[in-house]
């Protein structure tokens, strides 16, 4: 049985109906309802919906083989995982953004407000900025529109948030998008049928 994580909510889904166009089906697993796995036992495959934050716990331990993880996850947590192939869906930025009108002060500590930590601390570090890091649990526009923090380090698709707030983009940190990772040992005894995978990912 090869077990697959999927984050739950709307990248998952993108997800799930790439691999389905692949011929990876799991029947009932868009229904709405509460389920949370889902078997193929002509496939021998299971695929369950997992929290996005929580997929690469799950492939780095091996209860799930593979996963799908947005890259903003992967460099927030670095797990110990296999990087596989850029599934191109939900493609979006990592920025700094601030209120319209910021001007950065290089004398003071820059308040970071991000859901992101470890990106914003490797972010500033790599630039030597001393930052006070605030982290929330989304909503980030709010942070700097009420003068919790000077700047935020947030997920931009569109800029339709920032600009509904007055915010704008400082600088871009990093592209975004769904990858297909895979826990190492997994990948070591199941690499034919992973291999599979990725093959007829790429050819749907
Ligand atoms: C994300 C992100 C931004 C918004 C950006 O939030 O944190 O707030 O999307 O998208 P846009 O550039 O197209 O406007 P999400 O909707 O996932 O909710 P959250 O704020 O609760 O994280």
């Amino acid at each position: 049985m090869l077990n697959i994580a999927l984050p739950k909510g709307r990248l998952g889904e993108k997800v799930y109906k790439l691999f389905s166009a692949a011929g990876y089906e799991f029947p009932g697993m868009l229904d709405n309802n509460r389920k949370l796995v889902f078997e193929n036992h002509e496939l021998q495959m299971r695929c369950f919906w997992v929290k996005p934050f929580d997929v690469p716990v799950y492939v780095e331990r091996g209860t799930a083989d593979i996963g799908a993880a947005g890259k903003d996850i992967l460099l927030e947590r670095s797990p110990e995982v296999y990087e596989l192939m850029d599934l191109k869906a939900g493609a979006c930025k990592m920025a700094v953004a601030a209120k319209n009108n910021f001007h950065d002060d290089p004398e003071k500590i820059l308040r970071v407000a991000t859901e992101f930590p470890n990106i914003a601390q490797n972010y500033f570090a790599s630039s030597g900025r001393e930052i006070d890091i605030i982290t929330l649990r989304g909503s980030l526009e709010l942070a700097p529109v009420l003068g919790l923090s000077d700047v935020i380090v947030d997920i931009v698709e569109t800029g339709t948030t920032l600009r509904e707030n007055n915010l704008s983009v400082i600088n871009f940190i990093a592209d975004l998008s769904a990858r297909l990772i895979a826990n190492k040992s997994a990948y070591k005894f199941k690499g034919d049928i992973i291999n599979e995978i990725i093959r007829k990912l790429k050819e749907s």
